[in-house]
């Protein structure tokens, strides 16, 4: 199958510019893991990606953004638009569970977003999860079943191959809690049988599903070994490089086995 694992790094707003440009060249340096299939990509915030972008030139790395603002252009204070990051990035992180609590974006919301972003040649990722409390209430597989079926009757079939798909259970992120591997390959199955059903088994099976929430170098593996992420999305570990490239190696290693 020709499909290669990917490593998203989401720095959030962890580093300052200067820090994050020291991060990356950091990470450049340490890339070693060039003989493993393996697609890396970081998000640094807006203020960084012009430079980071020129610093990632045959570094290996990919560069996204963290967000965008739904619409292309117009009077939006503060918000950021596809068209100033297109320049810079090649993936851009959407529907991210800290991006929904904060600004009330909607699973209808997130699949425009992913639209313009593969209009203009952008990447999607979008992120879906469950909280805490419809974990614990059993509503895991609604949950995620709904945010799907969003996803799923608004892009067409190229579009869906392009865009991975991040299962992040919001009680996971930043917490150091981890779901039973189980549990997220239930999720990852349940995906893929909704692309299935919607179109068929091969693009089911060529989508990338993601796993994210607490991932580090020492726990990473059970999310990996088995047939269902096919890779991770990393908040707190990614600013760090040797961290990071640990679980990119990794990953790229039980992908190529
Ligand atoms: P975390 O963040 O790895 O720090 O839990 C993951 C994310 O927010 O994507």
């Amino acid at each position: 199958m020709d499909k290669v694992p990917l490593v998203v790094g989401n720095w959030k707003m962890e580093l300052s510019h200067k820090s994050a440009v020291e991060v990356f060249s950091a990470m450049k340096k340490m890339m070693t893991i060039k003989e493993y299939p393996v697609e890396i990509v970081v998000c640094p915030s807006y203020p960084s990606l012009a430079v980071i972008a020129a610093e990632s030139k045959a570094s290996g790395i990919a560069i996204g953004a963290q967000n965008i603002y739904h619409e292309e252009r117009g009077a939006h204070t503060g918000k950021v638009s596809v068209v100033q990051i297109r320049e810079f990035v090649t993936w851009c992180i959407i529907g991210h569970s800290e991006v929904r609590a904060a600004e009330g974006d909607s699973d209808l919301l997130i699949t425009q977003k992913a639209k313009l972003l593969l209009q203009h040649g952008i990447t999607p990722i979008v992120c879906i999860g469950e909280s805490e409390a419809d974990h614990a209430a059993g509503n895991t597989i609604s949950i995620i079943s709904l945010q799907i079926d969003v996803l799923l009757s608004s892009l067409d079939r190229v579009s869906l191959l392009k865009t991975p798909i991040a299962y992040e259970p919001l009680w996971a992120i930043g917490t150091g809690v981890l779901p039973d591997s189980n549990e997220v390959c239930e999720v990852v199955l349940l995906i893929r049988k909704k692309i299935a059903e919607k179109f068929d088994t091969e693009l089911a099976e060529r989508v990338r599903i993601l796993y994210g929430g607490s991932v580090t170098a020492e726990n990473v593996q059970q999310y990996i070994s088995g047939p269902c992420a096919d890779g991770v999305l990393v908040g707190g570990a990614s600013v760090h490089p040797r961290d990071f490239l640990a679980i990119a190696e990794q990953v790229g290693h039980a992908y190529a086995r």
